[in-house]
């Protein structure tokens, strides 16, 4: 693990509090079959239909029919391919709960997608979070004869509230009592053949709210799931837990417990009535979490994207460089965004730890790759996990024999599934087209990466290791503070940058894969000519372009490229450029520019990732400014499956 057990709970909690947890979505209806229970099905594919964006590896739904009976479907995919499949417009009933997942830890198979049930398939369950005990609980459960079929560790909560039942409590009791012994986060939805008019929810730092609609309650992890039917809304609080029935709610606040014995936990009757709201976003304004647009929204969730692959990382990393002592040559592939992580990458191994590896564009790797051999080692860069160049690219590299690592976002998708180590980044769905947190989430991998290779090789000298390590964990904070910072300065400058037809973005050294992420950007969704190169570059040909007012950009992360870049910010505006830069607080180069944007100084090598937020935003702020929807840029998809 790369932070320590107290450090990831402190900083876990605060950025959860923060942000909530993106991850899976629930939703659950207690209706009448005079109300919304005559095609309950239906409901629960429209809620978790609405619930998609917050994860579609597997899909499932359970309802108790009108004649008692607890009825489970699920699978994996994509709701809407495996919708007939699961038959959600045949069912019925009064109460039903769905979820949508966000695999995050065991792969996305049928066995593995919620809900889950215990013993007697007379309870299910959905749930948002991670239960932190489950290993232990599920030890206990076992010796009790309880069975388990799945990995998850969700399924542990069935088996309790049965294993509490079967020791006398009544429903609501054992369910109060399960939730007191759970530790983790966790929003869960529960119903119950013994209680078929009752939805049990509980709450702990995975949000979880209450709708209140006309002979219908929802307990949903957000709003859109069932906005579409009421927008009255309670947002629930840590360890509060209630049922819902289809007109009513009782909500109370338990203390956590220790032990299996079934006494129930005390518990206090909450006043929540004052605490309704009433909702006036729109569907799609409230599944972008107010936010006008998903990438804006992506740009801010990047503290906690950047935290949770922090502390995600664990012994895959110290597989892969295994590998990478082990290799003759190190390749590392990837396209549009995922290739400029894979060339900051390649800067990064080389710095820290002197190994030497070559950056491709993934649609250009197949001929280089087949001429690989087993002693080689090519590391598959691609949030997607799917785009076809690499996977081709990736598929030329095994049959040549060579080892292939994956570095993606989205588990068991097609590039990991054929690559040797999986090491997946954990900024959860990204709706945006242009990529911004699961680049951040990828610069994460290679910094650590390098930062491990450079000790276990010898060529980082102790000190400077933890050095790193320690400012690599404070980056998270940094990326909070620069958001903050920029976005008035991003809107400003925005308005100038929006009447421009092209515009530069150098760097040197570290700064040239950021500078190229940043004109991509740019060119993606604000469809403003954008060109990145090496600043040393200018003088051999770009330059005869500059003219009075061309916007050049300038990435200085305050390492070797601060002290060389002066000359071409001086060069640029000899020939009147607009000059703007991005340096650190106190720069040498900052009195150079026209505008300078400076930032908390930081190891170059660990710079690279909040160094590249300035830019997402001056790109959002742009493409807004120049009216068009940055969330859907012409031409481009999400996932490029053709070649
Ligand atoms: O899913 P991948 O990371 O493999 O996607 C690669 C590129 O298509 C992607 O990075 C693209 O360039 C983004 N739209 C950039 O914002």
């Amino acid at each position: 693990m790369l932070l320590s057990e107290i450090e990831i709970l402190i900083i876990y909690y605060l950025l959860l509090f923060i942000y909530g947890f993106t991850m899976c979505g629930i939703i659950g209806i207690a209706t009448t079959l005079t109300a919304l229970g005559a095609n309950l099905g239906t409901v629960l594919y429209c809620c978790l239909k609405n619930l998609e964006y917050r994860g579609y590896d597997s899909v499932g739904f359970a309802v108790i029919t009108p004649d008692g009976r607890l009825v489970v479907r699920k699978c994996r995919g994509k709701i809407d391919d495996v919708r007939e499949k699961l038959g959600f417009d045949r069912y019925c009933g009064v109460v039903g709960i769905g979820h949508t997942r966000w695999a995050t830890h065991g792969p996305p198979t049928d066995v593995n997608a919620h809900p889950h049930t215990d013993c007697n398939m007379g309870i299910a369950v959905v749930h948002n979070g991670i239960i932190e005990n489950y290993l232990e609980l599920r030890e206990e459960l076992i010796e009790r004869g309880h069975r388990f079929i799945s990995e998850t560790d969700t399924e542990v909560i069935p088996h309790l509230v049965e294993e509490f039942k079967r020791r006398g409590l009544p429903t609501y009791d054992a369910f109060k009592k399960a939730v007191s012994i759970l530790r983790g986060t966790f929003a869960i939805a529960m119903i119950d053949v013994d209680e078929p008019d009752k939805i049990f929810f509980a709450r702990y730092t995975s949000p979880l709210v209450i709708g209140f609609g006309k002979g219908t309650m929802f307990v949903s992890s957000d709003i859109p799931a069932f906005l579409e039917y009421t927008n009255r809304v309670l947002v629930l609080r840590d360890l509060e837990v209630g049922y819902v029935t289809s007109s009513s709610v009782v909500v109370e606040g338990i203390s956590q417990s220790e032990d299996l014995d079934p006494v129930p936990p005390p518990s206090r009757v909450v006043e929540f009535r004052p605490r309704i709201r009433v909702v006036e976003w729109s569907l799609e304004a409230a599944k972008k979490g107010g936010y006008p647009h998903f990438m804006l929204k992506e740009i801010h969730e990047q503290p906690y994207a950047i935290f949770s692959t922090i502390s995600g990382l664990g012994p895959e990393i110290d597989g892969v460089v295994e590998l990478i002592r082990r290799a003759d040559h190190v390749f590392i592939i990837g396209a549009g965004t995922s290739y400029h992580a894979s060339l900051t990458g390649s800067y990064l191994l080389h710095e820290l730890a002197g190994v030497f590896s070559q950056a491709i564009i993934a649609s250009e790797a197949q001929w280089y790759l087949s001429k690989v051999s087993d002693r080689d080692v090519v590391i598959a860069v691609s949030q997607s996990g799917e785009t076809i160049d690499t996977l081709v690219a990736v598929r030329v590299a095994k049959r040549c024999g060579a080892k292939v690592v994956a570095v993606s976002n989205v588990i068991d998708s097609a590039i990991p599934r054929e690559s040797d180590i999986q090491v997946y980044t954990r900024a959860g769905p990204e709706i945006g087209v242009a990529a911004t947190k699961t680049f951040t989430t990828q610069l994460v991998v290679f910094t650590y990466l390098a930062l491990r290779l450079g000790k276990v090789l010898g060529t980082l000298p102790e000190d400077n290791y933890r050095d790193l390590l320690s400012k690599l964990r404070k980056v998270p904070e940094v990326v909070e503070y620069v958001i903050a910072r920029c976005e008035p300065i991003a809107r400003k400058l925005s308005r100038e940058v929006a009447s421009k037809r092209s515009a530069y973005f150098l760097g040197r050294w570290l700064g040239v894969p950021i500078s190229m992420e940043g004109a991509l950007k740019l060119k993606e969704i604000a469809y403003i000519h954008a060109e990145a190169y090496p600043a040393g570059e200018s003088k051999h040909g770009p330059i005869a372009l500059v003219e009075p007012g061309f916007p050049v950009f300038f990435t200085v992360l305050g390492g070797y490229d601060e002290e060389i870049i002066g000359g071409n910010i001086e060069e640029m505006r000899a020939r009147g450029a607009w000059t703007i830069a991005i340096c650190p607080r106190g720069s040498r180069v900052r009195r150079l520019p026209e505008v300078v944007i400076e930032l908390p100084r930081l190891s170059p090598y660990v710079a690279t990732i909040p160094y590249i937020v300035p830019y997402q935003l001056i790109a959002y702020y742009t493409a807004t400014q120049r009216g068009f929807d940055p969330d859907k840029p012409r031409n481009l998809a999400k996932t490029v499956t053709v070649m």
